[in-house]
């Protein structure tokens, strides 16, 4: 019996190099081993304020950036987390078991509402945690590959599933989660002391997967190096690191082999061979994109929901049963 694995990404940007290495080419090696499910998280994104028309053209978008990274909806359920509304169902559940101290731990919900002050955020915002513990809750999902970010929220999932668990009898699978590696993680190309973003200030801090290849040699070249002029791998130079990390991402060369190739060269041909690999993987990457119709996704999209939704919908019964409701 294969484990179950459930992650997602939000409409809510467009994607980069960053969130290809970091998560969806690792889901892309997950999804033999493990049964995969994989949501585009639209009732997360509604938690900012965001441009309807731009969050359905993103929503698609993401689909669509899953099936050119190698995601096969043969192997695993891709769907929009809005299609299954036992998402919103279980969130109202879960609430009433989360007590507010848990959310205002959050990091994220710390750092997201710097931007209006914590009086004035929504609502929405402050429970988005409890959205994310109903999501993985609901398919008894036994690992979560995600972002060391996520993890504080993962937390928040296993303490429901317990304490669920603990008051109705058993219910809920406690997740665990799966933390990538650090060298995954990949900053932003103008400060490498901030993750690469989709939100930073400058369109120079990431390479977006659907960048057109003249914006990408130009974001390279202006991207910053070290403080020398020789391509080494240290702590002492984190931009530098970065820049090899990605290399060797793209390309399967270790670190080592990379400095080695480039000893005696400077950054310029370094960028050069950077460019070069990084061109190698995003030229046919987009070619695939782009050759996937809004039709057909919609349709992947259709079943994925449809091959999820008895899961969910068996899940709230139980929850429901449990709970007292009259079914
Ligand atoms: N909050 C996650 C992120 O921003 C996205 C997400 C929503 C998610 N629901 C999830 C990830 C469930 C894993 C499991 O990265």
């Amino acid at each position: 019996m294969k484990k179950r694995i459930f992650s997602g990404i939000q409409p809510s940007g467009s994607l980069h190099i960053g969130n290809y290495l970091g998560a969806i080419k690792n889901w892309v090696d997950l999804q033999d081993s493990f049964e995969s499910i994989f949501c585009i998280v639209d009732l997360h994104a509604i938690t900012v304020a965001q441009n309807p028309e731009e969050l359905r053209k993103r929503t698609l978008e993401i689909a669509k950036i899953y099936i050119a990274s190698g995601i096969d909806p043969k192997k695993s359920a891709m769907f929009v987390q809005s299609h299954v509304s036992e998402h919103s169902e279980m969130t109202w559940i879960l609430n009433t078991l989360a007590r507010m101290s848990d959310l205002f731990k959050m990091t994220q919900f710390k750092d997201k509402a710097q931007k209006e002050g914590q009086e004035n955020s929504g609502v929405g915002l402050f429970d988005y945690p409890v959205l994310m513990a109903a999501d993985i809750l609901l398919y008894d999902t036994e690992v979560v590959p995600v972002g060391e970010d996520q993890v504080q929220h993962i937390e928040l999932a296993r303490t429901l599933a317990r304490r669920f668990n603990k008051k109705f009898g058993q219910t809920f699978v406690v997740p665990e989660a799966s933390v990538k590696k650090e060298t995954m993680r990949i900053m932003g190309l103008d400060d490498p002391t901030k993750k690469m973003s989709k939100s930073a200030s400058s369109e120079y801090s990431f390479i977006g997967l659907l960048d057109d290849v003249e914006l990408i040699k130009k974001k390279i070249k202006k991207a910053v190096t070290g403080s020398g002029s020789e391509v080494k791998y240290s702590d002492d130079e984190p931009a530098l690191k970065n820049l090899i990390n990605i290399f060797s991402a793209f390309s399967g060369k270790s670190a080592s082999e990379i400095v080695l190739e480039y000893k005696g060269k400077g950054y310029a041909d370094f960028k050069e061979g950077l460019t070069k690999v990084v061109l190698d993987f995003i030229i046919p990457f987009q070619e695939r994109f782009n050759n996937i119709s809004d039709e057909q996704v919609l349709n992947i999209l259709q079943n994925g929901a449809e091959k999820v939704r008895p899961l969910a919908e068996k899940k709230i019964e139980e929850v429901k049963e449990r709970i007292g409701f009259v079914l």
